[in-house]
């Protein structure tokens, strides 16, 4: 499974690349509003930490149109941008045209099987289900990324990665992996949280500590 960061925060993403095993970068004008900075910029800095990792780019234009000029202009700032497109009409309309531009888009606020397929039909490289807002409202997430992999799988689409996105806990991050997702996308503080584990600190604790006892005869 590939681990993407859903964040906008550059010194997250820098602490992230450093500690390895990070592929890519998923952002959303919410993200990036919280840094307070342009977002041009912003996605541009994030595109070099990452490289040749993907990072998601959202456009916030309503028409197919204007999402197709925006995602464009967008693409052009970095090789590895992906232009995230919301499950729209309007947005499946630019994704198909993008599609054929060869322009990469992740298909985002998606909530139901029937949408992602939908977004895989129109081309859509990267499909992203939001498993923490689906559980916000009373319904099972993970259960829709679970249907999302076995209609992909009964219609043998493998051109359109499934991101699980809206993770909320390391719990999240274990359902992903076990229903076997091509990527989660999780906020830093759960990434840093799942290389840990009490027992992991206590025993090396342990170790460091018989060793000072004996070290001087080794
Ligand atoms: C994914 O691409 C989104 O940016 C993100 O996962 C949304 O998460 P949230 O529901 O915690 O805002």
């Amino acid at each position: 499974m590939k681990f993407f960061l859903d964040t906008a925060n550059v010194d997250e993403i820098r602490q992230g690349v450093e500690m390895g095993l990070v592929d890519g970068v998923t952002t959303n004008p919410t993200l990036v509003a919280k840094e307070n900075r342009k977002f041009k910029e912003t996605i541009i800095e994030i595109a070099e930490l990452v490289a040749p990792g993907p990072v998601s780019a959202e456009v916030t234009a309503l028409t197919a149109d204007d999402m197709v000029s925006e995602a464009r202009e967008i693409s052009e700032w970095a090789k590895n941008i992906v232009i995230k497109i919301p499950m729209i009409t309007e947005g499946m309309k630019a994704v198909q045209r993008l599609s054929k531009e060869d322009i990469k888009t992740n298909v985002t606020l998606v909530f139901r099987v029937e949408q992602a397929l939908l977004a895989a039909k129109a081309g859509a490289y990267y499909v992203s289900p939001f498993v923490g807002r689906i559980d916000d409202i009373g319904h099972d997430g993970m259960e829709v990324v679970d249907e999302i992999i076995e209609v992909f799988d009964n219609y043998e689409i493998e051109r359109c990665e499934i991101i699980a996105a809206s993770l909320r806990h390391t719990d999240h991050v274990k359902q992903a992996m076990l229903l076997g997702v091509d990527i989660a996308t999780v906020p830093f503080k759960i990434f840093e949280q799942i290389f840990k584990h009490p027992l992991t600190d206590i025993g090396l604790k342990r170790f460091l500590d018989d060793w000072e006892k004996v070290k001087e005869l080794v």
